[in-house]
């Protein structure tokens, strides 16, 4: 019998993490996956600094207590806040965060006038004034989506009050925007909605397939990746402890991102 190669663990505020949980389930088929949705604590965007951090330490030392080989901070707000402190931290567990794609976009075709959409503890920390000053400098309109992360978490995304919190927050680039970037792993969801609200020659820029293909990668070159033949096991645990939630998290992990 083949020998059980561990858990990645994966976190985020709630379900938006599982849009990197797809991408890196669709790069590493092998591996077995152990996601962790903070849903009784969503979203985090709106939260102190200090408070995203300190719940990310407790969230990660739950995952590696659980066993897990790495951790991918599926969040961008936990990542800007957390990811050094985690990596001081566990300084033997490879700790893999998210930013927003804003090179991808920057050096694209459609690259000209980029909107980020974020929270505000992303938008408002130095991780991100870094990367806006070195790949999008005036190019670059932000975008804080204050209660989007919420509203997606709740599902039926298709509904009247999504679209018009959505034309309320971006509907002003319309026209205005060549391209945008998902700051947030809850938007990747809403993709379609948000082409809707500024039209299909936008282009989308999220950075979930750049974190699985970079998950790969750090797995290779520490000797972590799993050898195991067949396909590997997802396992959703989420702080709201209940099996409705743990269906909504399936309910997202079968949706198609890109369709
Ligand atoms: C949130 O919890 O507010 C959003 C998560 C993210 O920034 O990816």
């Amino acid at each position: 019998m083949d020998e059980f190669d561990g858990y990645i663990g994966v976190f985020d505020s709630g379900v938006g993490g599982i849009s990197v949980l797809k991408e890196a389930v669709a790069e590493l088929p092998h591996e077995n996956f152990l996601f962790f949705g903070d849903s009784a604590h969503a979203p985090y965007g709106e939260k102190s600094v200090e408070w995203v951090r300190e719940r990310s330490e407790q969230i990660v030392d739950h995952l590696i207590a659980s066993g897990v080989k790495a951790v991918v901070i599926a969040c961008n707000t936990a990542t800007s806040a957390a990811a050094e402190v985690l990596r001081a931290k566990y300084p033997d567990v490879p700790i893999i965060g998210v930013e927003p794609a804003l090179k991808p976009a920057a050096i694209s075709p459609e690259g000209d006038r980029i909107l980020v959409m974020a929270t505000q503890v992303t938008l408002g920390l130095e991780k991100f004034h870094k990367l806006s000053e070195e790949w999008g400098g005036d190019k670059v309109h932000t975008v804080a989506c204050d209660g989007l992360a919420a509203r997606i978490e709740q599902g039926n995304l298709g509904a009247p009050d999504l679209i018009e919190l959505l034309e309320s927050l971006i509907g002003p680039y319309c026209g205005r925007v060549t391209s945008v970037v998902l700051g947030c792993t809850h938007y990747p969801f809403i993709a379609r909605q948000i082409q809707r609200v500024l039209g299909d020659d936008v282009m989308l820029f999220d950075g979930g397939e750049g974190t699985a293909r970079h998950l790969a990668l750090v797995l290779e070159e520490a000797e972590l990746l799993s050898d195991y033949p067949g396909e590997g096991l997802v396992e959703f645990r989420s702080s709201k402890n209940s099996p409705e939630e743990i269906e909504l998290y399936r309910w997202f992990f079968d949706r198609s991102l890109r369709a």
